[in-house]
């Protein structure tokens, strides 16, 4: 007995951002996040499900286009998170898979968060499991990265911490929840790419390396006001208010990140200049703010009336840079054709 799902699921960039964890292995946060669902980066995973035992099969496209045996770090991560969804669906057999990015791999942006919540998704629709979302974002948070928990909803999304569940009750129960669909609210997010190669430092690492740093309470203690000037913002659309938090936020984490032990340093002299040109926008009227992950990649959030000058603005930079345009979308989708 074999079935086949594909499902194609964005990656997320966090206004809020998770950093630091109360256990790393279950992927329980310290504090809430919150995020917005992109549309053209996005990952697709091809999960069948074949009853007779043995290893599972995990392939991925390469940069030349042809997929390949995926890289062992990779390939283990992928392996322990379908034993996992074995174990807890209480099935036997194995899983083969194939998957692939629309855009850099590791490089801070997000893309575990698609890739783990495009192979939980599609790997409950290999077995035939019909989950709630609830379940889904626990599940694909239990892949141990986090935000993939956001990306299994669209538009904007909160994830909570743990403590508003109560301790008992947080593995299963932790889980992200939509805040307000794509469709209230268009806003883009013009992705200056100055490092496509995987990042030095993985955010498991920054979450394990969060606490050491004298900053990291007082991150903390400024979140809850951050967190619902954000919601607000978000319910009113307004966009200045929004902005002004989102990029005081991404800065407080690499703040964080710099003064952990050892220090994490993501961004790139590049990062210096597009912040800076970011805020010469200000200046000039265009309204666009900062944000990033943990990379050396900077999103720039905006409206619809001034993407394509945030866009020509970014590159008429002298500096090595691609970009991505992206946008709110309604997040993850089952498709038709499969990638085997
Ligand atoms: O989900 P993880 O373990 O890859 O951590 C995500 C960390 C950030 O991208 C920096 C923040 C976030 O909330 O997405």
């Amino acid at each position: 007995m074999a079935a086949k799902c594909t499902v194609r699921s964005p990656s997320n960039i966090a206004f809020i951002k998770y950093w630091g964890a109360k256990d790393l292995d279950q992927a329980i946060p310290i504090n809430p996040s919150l995020s917005m669902t992109l549309t053209n980066c996005y990952s697709r995973s091809t999960v069948e499900w074949v009853s007779e035992d043995g290893e599972h099969e995990i392939q991925w496209r390469t940069s030349s286009g042809d997929f390949e045996a995926a890289p062992p770090a990779f390939a283990d991560r992928v392996r322990q998170h379908l034993d996992f969804l074995r174990r807890w669906a209480k099935i036997e057999g194995r899983f083969r898979i194939a998957t692939e990015n629309s855009f850099p791999s590791a490089a801070g942006l997000a893309s575990s968060a698609s890739g783990f919540s495009a192979l939980t998704l599609a790997t409950l629709g290999a077995i035939g499991r019909q989950t709630s979302t609830a379940e889904e974002s626990a599940l694909a948070r239990l892949s141990g990265s986090g935000s993939a928990a956001r990306s299994v909803l669209g538009g904007y999304v909160e994830w909570p911490a743990s403590s508003s569940f109560g301790a008992l009750s947080s593995r299963a129960e932790c889980y992200a929840c939509q805040v307000m669909p794509a469709e209230h609210w268009d806003l883009r997010n013009v992705i200056a790419v100055v490092e496509r190669g995987a990042k030095l430092i993985s955010s498991l690492d920054g979450h394990r390396r969060a606490q050491t740093s004298p900053y990291f309470h007082t991150r903390q203690r400024r979140l809850p006001g951050r967190l619902k000037a954000v919601r607000r913002a978000i319910e009113t659309r307004d966009f200045e208010r929004l902005g002004k938090v989102i990029e005081t936020e991404a800065i407080d984490l690499h703040c964080v990140a710099m003064t952990s032990e050892p220090a994490i340093f993501y961004w790139s002299p590049a990062t210096l200049t597009i912040l800076e040109a970011v805020r010469a926008m200000r200046m000039d009227g265009i309204a666009a703010f900062s944000t990033m992950d943990a990379g050396a990649n900077v999103h720039v959030i905006c409206q619809p009336e001034v993407e394509g000058e945030v866009a020509q603005r970014l590159e008429q930079l002298d500096i090595e840079l691609s970009l991505i345009r992206d946008c709110v979308g309604p997040g993850p989708v089952v498709e038709d054709e499969h990638l085997f």
